[in-house]
């Protein structure tokens, strides 16, 4: 496995709040800041537990009629592999819940990895065309698995990886089991965008939350840049923040 030697931890990467709601809510500020510069701004986003304060928020925000999201373009980082848009447990659906369907996004303005499809690759290689001609993402939201994986790339995934099918890790199949009936209705395989992808949007926010994220995030925030943890890539991007609550920042070396 190829890793480079471990860099300083670079503290000015890092925002620890006292609560997940301010957290979010600068998070959701940053958005509403960059969309009223560039009512055009091309979004990355994410699903999981981490972003829904965030998404709450900008909901509140859009009816206090504070921002205009109508000329947005989103991209999301993942979906499940046999999962169609109508699933309820599908990330297109979670997206649909959560956020667009109380906001003015346009659907068509929306791309989210499609689940179902005859030909992933070339489903993955439409993905990437469009984020291209889209103008690429000026602002990527990001959450973090336990074991370091950011969208669905799980460690071992290298760093010039683009949109692919991948099998999920059992510990994700593990974590993501508390949205379904059972592990067993979990799905093995999803659609991501590779590291590459989310390395090339202008801007990077990854969110992380409570004592389980503790050990991932100061692996990827102060170990060596590897495949094994995958968050770590983001040491190599010129405007990456972590946004965490005290838990999550617990593991950190202090001497930094
Ligand atoms: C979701 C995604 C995942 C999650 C991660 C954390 O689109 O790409 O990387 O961000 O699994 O999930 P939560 O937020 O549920 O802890």
């Amino acid at each position: 496995m190829n890793s480079t030697p471990r860099p300083s931890f670079d503290a000015k990467r890092m925002l620890v709040f006292d609560d997940i709601q301010q957290a979010s809510h600068h998070v959701a500020d940053e958005i509403i800041q960059l969309v009223g510069a560039k009512p055009s701004a091309v979004l990355g986003l994410a699903t999981g537990s981490t972003p829904i304060a965030v998404y709450e928020e900008l909901i509140r925000r859009y009816r206090a009629g504070d921002v205009d999201f109508s000329k947005i373009t989103t991209f999301n980082l993942d979906e499940y592999v046999g999962l169609s848009p109508e699933h309820p447990q599908s990330f297109a659906a979670f997206m649909r819940t959560h956020l667009f369907d109380a906001i003015d996004v346009p659907d068509h303005h929306t791309h989210i990895p499609a689940g179902v499809a005859n030909d992933f690759l070339s489903t993955a290689e439409l993905f990437e065309k469009k984020i291209q001609t889209s103008g690429g993402i000026d602002w990527q939201l990001l959450g973090i698995g336990d074991n370091g994986h950011i969208g669905f790339n799980e460690p071992g995934s290298p760093g010039e990886s683009g949109t692919r099918l991948v099998e999920l890790a059992d510990e994700t199949i593990e974590a993501n089991s508390r949205f379904f009936d059972s592990p067993d209705d979990v799905p093995r395989q999803a659609i991501t965008m590779g590291i590459a992808t989310i390395l090339k949007a202008k801007r990077l926010v990854l969110m992380a939350f409570g004592a389980a994220k503790a050990q991932a995030i100061a692996d990827a925030v102060a170990g060596p840049v590897t495949p094994d943890c995958p968050a770590s890539f983001l040491q190599r991007h010129p405007n990456a923040t972590f946004i965490v609550d005290r838990a999550a920042a617990a593991a950190l070396p202090t001497e930094a």
